[in-house]
């Protein structure tokens, strides 16, 4: 066991070292507890009944000694409201379901303005508590249940985290008072001013200064900022200002680290992933203090969705920052996952690295992942013959990101053909841990690929690693691999619009391909170091 805990702590060290410098922990120097199970990503979670968690497009707070997750309850696959329910946990595994905050029998939860509806919509709840009025206050993106015109914020509080919530606002800010471009269908009055539409949003409270504010979509072009009022039941819309104008950006996630405030944002393409991007800036209340949209993360954010970042306040007061994303399953909503992943900063630079899976220390508070080495990247290839444009190298040459913010991708290997070989060498045998896959995705036309994986130890006979022949996944897959091996190859066999099952081969192509490796674990040190 003392190799293992030693193990397990010069893995944590390698991550810092990776990172430069890391915000998810210090070097952990204490091993995780023997009961400390990885946290699921991008796979089933069950709660502590054995339920499938059901808190899409989630929030998150930190409050009495509990981690709470609100989230949609689609088990019903559908995209109508049935319920948004609040689990809470004692360690981001184990998650105990705690009840229903909103449901369809809340008083008046479908019906607004003109619109008295059997159904309706509610997305992205999120949880804050508000010290000077001792209520819970719940937020929502509210629509009638025909399409996403309406664009209203819900708002519910409650005395107790668990309810009974009681909605207080149904609305656009600035209803009344501001002309949009974008009518609102279930707006009373004729006078056009139906206010600042508002679909995919957050909110987020400033762990220094208590300040709570709002990001939301206004359309499907700008977002907009808002402070919240004192008692953060509503937005001061008149201090609002719009943010990445024309950007088309939505599925806002803020977070404050080290006195930087930065947003993390989806692009739009419905339920399926695209490229996250960031932006910084130290005055939140200044519009035009904003850096520039950069991309964090691979293409498809490993094929997640923003929806929020969590900020972990451990014991000693330091915070640990966990980026939580939807893995929207379009056809069964209800069987959606959650891809939470640490984020690094450094800086005003975030970075997302993928990790199957990670532990999490509650004792203090620090994310554990194990040490593997990426030893693919530039390292010789051959494959199928390409478009000159691009390459086969273009696949390891450390770019998993895309610049494009709809349509194709910008940076990828396209083979002519399906199906199609792509193979690595790794320069000497190494002993596989898994294999990451960030497939050229194209918004509107989004693709799975059928394939398998082999290793070969002298580039001549192959033995097959992992067969994923009947892969349905788009955007981002990752296989476990064992064995040592010092060449890997990716055999494409076909390429499928997920939209219509008609084959693609028109969009085939890889973004980047991750080969990592085990690093030995370093159990032995100075002088009892094996000669
Ligand atoms: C996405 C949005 C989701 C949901 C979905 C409906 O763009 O982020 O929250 O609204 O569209 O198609």
């Amino acid at each position: 066991m003392a190799l293992r805990l030693r193990a397990w702590a010069a893995w944590a060290a390698a991550v810092v070292v990776a990172a430069g410098v890391l915000l998810i922990g210090p070097a952990a120097t204490a091993a995780p507890t023997e009961e400390s199970e990885p946290v699921p990503v991008g796979q089933t979670w069950n709660d502590t009944s054995g339920n499938p968690i059901q808190a899409h497009g989630g929030g998150f707070l930190q409050h009495d000694g509990w981690y709470y997750w609100v989230g949609e309850n689609k088990s019903h696959n559908s995209a109508l409201f049935l319920a948004v329910s609040l689990y809470r946990s004692q360690d981001l595994q184990n998650w105990e379901f705690v009840g229903d905050l909103l449901t369809q029998d809340t008083p008046g939860v479908c019906t607004t303005g003109t619109y008295d509806g059997a159904a309706c919509k509610i997305e992205r709840p999120k949880l804050v508590y508000n010290e000077s009025t001792d209520k819970f206050v719940l937020w929502g993106h509210w629509e009638t249940a025909e399409n996403y015109a309406a664009s209203h914020l819900i708002v519910a509080t409650s005395d107790t985290i668990d309810g009974d919530y009681a909605i207080v606002r149904n609305f656009r800010p600035g209803a009344g008072e501001v002309a949009t471009e974008h009518a609102d269908p279930t707006y009373a009055g004729t006078d056009g001013l139906w206010g600042y539409g508002s679909r995919d949003f957050t909110v987020f409270q400033d762990p220094d200064t208590g300040q709570a504010y709002l990001v939301s979509s206004q359309d499907h072009l700008s977002m907009r900022l808002y402070p919240l009022t004192a008692d953060f039941t509503d937005v001061d819309w008149r201090s609002s200002y719009p943010l990445f104008e024309g950007r088309r950006r939505e599925a806002p996630a803020l977070v404050k680290i080290d006195g930087a405030y930065a947003i993390v944002t989806s692009a739009q393409s419905g339920w399926y992933p695209n490229q996250a991007l960031y932006a910084t800036t130290s005055d939140i209340a200044d519009p035009d203090g904003w850096s520039e949209l950069a991309p964090v993360g691979n293409n498809t954010t490993y094929y997640s969705q923003p929806t929020n970042i969590m900020t972990i306040e451990a014991a000693d007061g330091s915070r640990r920052y966990l980026y939580m994303g939807d893995r929207w399953n379009p056809g069964a909503l209800g069987t959606s996952t959650y891809v939470w992943l640490p984020l690094q900063v450094d800086g005003t630079e975030l970075t997302m690295g993928f990790h199957p899976e990670w532990t999490f220390d509650a004792a203090t508070g620090t994310v554990q992942v194990p040490n593997v080495a990426l030893v693919s990247e530039g390292r010789p290839v051959e494959a199928t013959q390409a478009d000159a444009s691009y390459p086969p190298g273009a696949a390891n040459d450390g770019i998993a990101y895309n610049r494009n913010t709809s349509g194709d991708n910008t940076n990828y290997y396209k083979p002519a053909g399906v199906p199609f070989t792509w193979d690595v060498d790794l320069g000497r045998k190494r002993d596989l841990s898994r294999v990451d896959l960030s497939w050229r995705s194209y918004n509107g036309s989004e693709t799975y690929s059928g394939y398998t994986v082999s290793g070969s130890v002298d580039g001549e006979t192959w033995v097959a690693l992992a067969d994923r022949s009947a892969n349905t996944t788009v955007g981002f897959t990752t296989d476990g691999l064992s064995g040592r091996y010092r060449h890997v190859r990716i055999e494409v066999h076909n390429v499928v619009n997920d939209h219509n099952g008609n084959g693609a081969a028109w969009a085939a192509g890889l973004v980047e391909v991750q080969v990592y490796a085990k690093v030995p674990g370093c159990a032995f040190t100075g002088a009892d170091r094996p000669a």
